[in-house]
Parts: structure tokens; C-alpha cells; sequence
């Protein structure tokens, strides 16, 4: 199972600049490949926080979203609300024979997969903004070292960048 991190982040590395931030700044180049990406998963795992912030499942795809809250259910197979161990989930994913989830945030459900050593490939938008504080692609201190795949410059001032985990 190959769990790709897809975020956007300004140009100082912020993702947001509180967690009930609905992000809105990143390009709607950037907006398209998350799309396809996540439409090609077939899944994505989220934090409650970020799915908040956009209020329903993104159509045509298993939303995972993780929570403590027992409270949320939902009977629509595509969202899911669990608090399973990050190893847990992608094993029952890799059971339903997905191959690749999206790990679309926020900071601490990606620190969450991070700190369990399970993101193999980050693809990162860099946004022509500047926020100066706010929420980071991470919460914890982590020491990952990446390899460069590709780099793409989106619409005018947006690039994007894919990097591999080594392991
Ligand atoms: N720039 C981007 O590309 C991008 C992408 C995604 C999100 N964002 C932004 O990121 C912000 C949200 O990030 P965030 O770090 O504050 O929150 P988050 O990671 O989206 O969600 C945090 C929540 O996830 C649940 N959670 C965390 N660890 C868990 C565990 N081990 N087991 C079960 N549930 C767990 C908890 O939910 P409960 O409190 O319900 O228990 C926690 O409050 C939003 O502003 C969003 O817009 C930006």
C-alpha cells in the first residue's frame, strides 16, 4: 500500500493559518491533480479538522476521517469516521484491494502516519503566499529524508514538487 501525502503549503511552509482555515489559496492547477490523484486512490484519510473545514465527503471516493469522536457515524459507505491505528486502516484499505491512498491532512494526522514511518511519497504544492505563522505540514519533530522525483511549475507562480521517503 503506497500512502502519498498531497498538500499545499505557502512559500514559509504553512498549510493553513488555523486549523478551521477552509484553504482556498492553492491554485486550481493544484486543485485538478488532487482530484485525479485522489479519484485514481480511490481513497483518501483525513483529520476531522480539515474535513470541517470542506463540511461533506469529496464525491467519488472512500473518505476516511479520523476521530475520537464516537459520535460521528455515517451510513454512507464512501465516509468513514474511525480511530483505528494508522496500520490498521491500511491494512483493512489493502484488504479492500486499494493499492495507493492520499493522505490529504491536516498537520496531525499527517505527523500521526509520519511518526508510524508509513507516508512513501510527499507531492507538495508551494503556493506563491506568505503567512508568516500558522499550521505546518507536521506537529512533531521528524528527521525524513527525502529524494527529489519531479518537479512541475503549475499555473503562473505555483510549483509543485514529488519526493520519494527513503526508508
Ligand atoms: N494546505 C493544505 O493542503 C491542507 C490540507 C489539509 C488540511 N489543511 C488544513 O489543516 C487544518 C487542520 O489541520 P489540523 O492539524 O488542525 O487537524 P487535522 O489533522 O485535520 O485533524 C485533527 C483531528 O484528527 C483526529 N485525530 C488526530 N489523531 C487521531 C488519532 N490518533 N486517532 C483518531 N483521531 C485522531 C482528532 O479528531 P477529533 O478531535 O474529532 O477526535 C483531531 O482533532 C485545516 O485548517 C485545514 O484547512 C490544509
Amino acid at each position: 500500500m503506497k500512502v502519498v501525502l498531497i498538500m499545499a503549503e505557502t512559500v514559509d511552509g504553512v498549510i493553513s493559518r488555523s486549523s478551521n482555515e477552509f484553504v482556498d489559496w492553492t491554485g486550481s492547477e493544484d486543485k485538478k491533480i488532487f482530484m485525479r490523484l485522489t479519484k485514481e486512490a480511490g481513497v483518501l484519510i483525513m483529520g476531522s479538522k480539515t474535513y470541517d473545514t470542506i463540511g461533506k465527503p469529496l464525491p467519488g471516493r472512500k473518505n476516511i476521517i479520523l476521530t475520537r469522536n464516537k459520535k460521528r457515524i455515517s451510513d454512507n459507505p464512501n465516509l468513514v469516521f474511525c480511530d483505528d491505528s494508522p496500520e490498521k486502516i491500511l491494512a483493512d484499505l489493502e484488504t479492500e484491494g486499494y493499492t495507493m491512498v492520499a493522505l490529504a491532512g491536516g498537520a496531525q494526522v499527517n505527523s500521526l502516519f509520519a511518526a508510524h514511518n508509513l507516508i512513501d511519497e510527499l507531492i507538495i504544492t508551494i503556493a506563491p503566499r506568505i503567512f508568516g505563522t500558522g499550521l505546518r505540514l507536521f506537529t512533531d519533530s521528524l528527521d525524513l529524508k527525502l529524494q527529489l522525483l519531479s518537479t512541475k511549475i503549475l499555473e503562473e507562480n505555483f510549483l509543485m514538487i514529488h519526493y520519494k521517503v527513503l526508508k
